[in-house]
């Protein structure tokens, strides 16, 4: 069913009228694409960021008092104090995938409803990891500079060597929807997917990547030449990839994040990227955005980039479109697609 015809249906919906919809207000944190805020626009009054600055959180704290749904990002913290406060909020939409910028556990003993934006970033948070990979292994920010910064003087036999991509050992830590999706790409450019998860992934899915599965995360650690990473930020995967891990790594390993900097000692890992204990690092995500470890940039062979992941014009408005749809369910008094339940809380 399309979103706007099913927003049209609300209104059309005599039951839904009566309801006046309009009694509900919606809190955007963020400028949203300008067809979502319409859409919202017409249906429910929404209190707009129009300068799209995020807000702080006293301001926050302030706005939210009067609100009943709540769009928040991933750069607002949504913590139990704000949540108490808020006298009648009901449904916190977040624009993202993730939902560690909020506390679960407060909204569940409030009985706020939590929903996230699953499935519509996917390809586009993969298609970032095979870039990373391709760039650090052929080392193209070096090529790119040398020819740039005038110091290419012809083809040599030795000019920048990087690493072939094809049978190198990847290891996808996570095996959820993007992990999978990154298994899928860097399957088809020949290389060897590994991986370690809570659960194992079915028969039919290790089969169609052929994946292996590693039970042990510190042997997987070892045995890879490429790392991604992929699972949720919770207690449990707080510097998952801690100082003592990354002495596991291979030399000439690679690390990739797009999930949660908090999952790896930035730290570290910079220290060690530093002293050429690794072979590359790719960043998507920081431990506290939006700042970034001096030392990452005096090391070589790194990527990084200012959380960015999901940032094309399709997914933004089909994070929307799916913000909408959970919306829509949730004030028909029916279960949201997206609703939050088994995660644990990072707070
Ligand atoms: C989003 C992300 O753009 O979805 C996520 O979890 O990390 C990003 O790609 C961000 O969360 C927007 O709030």
């Amino acid at each position: 069913m399309e979103l706007n015809e099913t927003l049209g249906d609300i209104i059309k919906n005599k039951e839904m009228k009566n309801n006046n919809l309009k009694k509900n207000i919606i809190l955007l944190t963020r400028k949203l694409p300008e067809k979502i805020e319409k859409k919202l626009q017409k249906v429910f009054t929404v209190i707009q960021n129009n300068s799209d600055k995020k807000y702080s959180y006293k301001d926050l704290k302030k706005k939210i008092q009067d609100v009943d749904i709540l769009i928040p990002c991933i750069t607002d913290t949504i913590d139990a104090s704000l949540i108490r406060s808020a006298k009648r909020l009901k449904l916190i939409a977040n624009f993202g995938n993730g939902v560690d910028n909020i506390d679960l556990i407060t909204a569940g003993e409030k009985k706020i409803v939590v929903t996230n934006t699953p499935d519509v970033l996917t390809d586009d948070t993969a298609d970032l990891v095979l870039t990373m990979i391709l760039i650090i292994c052929r080392k193209i920010l070096l090529a790119k500079s040398t020819l740039i910064n005038g110091n290419w003087h012809g083809w040599g036999p030795n000019e920048t060597i990087g690493e072939r991509v094809k049978n190198k050992k990847l290891a996808i830590i996570g095996m959820g929807r993007i992990g999978t999706a990154v298994a899928e790409r860097m399957k088809m450019v020949g290389m060897e997917i590994n991986y370690h998860n809570r659960k194992r992934v079915s028969k039919k899915v290790e089969s169609m990547l052929s994946a292996k599965y590693w039970d042990n995360l510190d042997n997987l650690l070892s045995y890879a030449d490429v790392i991604s990473i992929h699972c949720p930020y919770t207690p449990e995967t707080f510097h998952l990839i801690s100082k003592k891990r990354l002495k596991l790594l291979k030399k000439n390993c690679i690390i990739i994040n797009t999930s949660r900097g908090e999952i790896i000692d930035e730290e570290a890992l910079a220290e060690n990227l530093y002293k050429k204990k690794l072979g590359g690092v790719g960043l998507d995500v920081f431990e506290h955005e939006p700042q970034v470890t001096l030392k990452l940039f005096e090391c070589e062979n790194v990527v990084l980039l200012p959380h960015i992941s999901s940032a094309t014009r399709e997914s933004r408005i089909a994070m929307g479109e799916r913000v909408i749809k959970n919306i829509e369910f949730f004030v028909r008094g029916k279960t949201p697609p997206d609703v939050i339940e088994k995660l644990r809380n990072r707070y």
